[in-house]
């Protein structure tokens, strides 16, 4: 076999590896959803369950046998091997408030980092593969580098909507400090300058998302590298672009992702410097002067009978 063949068999095994022990991963997820569990607080709104830890040392489990040499870090606790070449980033459980109030709408979600020699701590290696299955609708999200990415085996690319004010975009909200994320501003002017945007609860869907065409777009503050490693590499893969709020190099430990289908990408970085700067918001009126002018209605329509 030729070096190159090997590598490309390589790279296979990594999708094919990381997407069985997904899969069973997320059947273990469908079966703590069907029973029900409690719910402890991390911090503020930010919850975990059984089913988070549970997932995490099963994939943690897997991903030994089958990549012994790869390191793992994940959202539970999770630091494996930090000095190896490969990285897998895994949210065992990438949506738990969903789950945990029985909306179905989380996943599993597993990244692939390559991190050449000499590379500092925060510095970012080259995302290789990913993988992420929504146990619920049973899809399978698989991309390599170079390769294009899927959704149960089927070849997906990002929209091909060319404004904001025809895109459906999506955000999320931190669950720690929230009173000190300006989110909910972004959220209000994005609303108001596209079809709209939905705030599902899943970054890593969200991500995936946008990968296979059914989002335009999508940003969020304070991700970590675990929401994030494989739905950006499903981006890219798809076509789409990927960056922080000003549209320049995204990073995996950074505090602002955003990625589109590439042709809105300038739109929604525009926003982002507008309103960083405090120019260009749309007015709504107050609860209290919405308040006022509905009964000022009323009274006229009174006024008429
Ligand atoms: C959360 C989800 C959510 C996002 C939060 C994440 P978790 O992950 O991705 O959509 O808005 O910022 O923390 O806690 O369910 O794994
Ligand atoms: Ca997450
Ligand atoms: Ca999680």
């Amino acid at each position: 076999m030729t070096e190159r063949a090997d590598e490309n068999n390589q790279k296979l095994q990594w999708t094919l590896g990381a997407a069985k022990i997904a899969r069973e991963a997320g059947a273990r997820l469908r079966e703590f959803f069907a029973q029900g569990v409690e719910t402890e607080y991390k911090g503020d709104v930010d919850l975990v369950t059984v089913a988070d830890r549970t997932v995490e040392k099963l994939i943690k489990t897997r991903l030994g046998e089958v990549f012994p040499d790869h390191g793992i870090y994940g959202e539970e606790g999770t630091r494996e091997g930090m000095d190896r070449e490969f990285r897998w980033y895994v949210d065992p459980l990438d949506g738990t408030t969903n789950f945990a109030h029985g909306f179905p709408q989380f996943c599993v979600s597993m990244g692939l980092e390559q991190r050449g020699a000499g590379l500092k701590d925060n510095d970012d290696g080259t995302l290789v593969a990913a993988v992420i299955y929504d146990p619920m609708r049973d899809e399978l999200f698989e991309a390599e580098r170079g390769k294009g990415a899927t959704v149960n085996g089927k070849a997906i690319a990002v929209s091909k909507t060319a404004m904001l004010a025809e895109a459906l975009v999506a955000t999320g909200f931190p669950s720690r400090k929230r009173h000190q994320n300006p989110n909910i501003h972004f959220y209000h002017e994005i609303t108001l300058r596209s079809h709209g945007v939905r705030r599902a609860g899943s970054a890593a869907l969200d991500l995936a998302y946008v990968a296979a065409g059914r989002l335009d777009g999508f940003w969020e503050f304070n991700l970590n590298p675990w929401d994030t490693a494989a739905g950006i590499l499903l981006v890219e893969e798809a076509g789409g672009r990927v960056s922080n709020f000003a549209g320049g190099k995204f990073k995996l430990n950074s505090e602002e992702t955003l990625v589109s289908n590439g042709l809105i990408h300038h739109e929604l970085v525009g926003i982002f410097e507008d309103m960083f700067a405090g120019r260009d918001l749309t007015p709504l009126p107050s609860p209290q002067e919405f308040a006022a002018m509905r009964a000022e209605r009323e009274i006229k329509a009174k006024g008429l009978e």
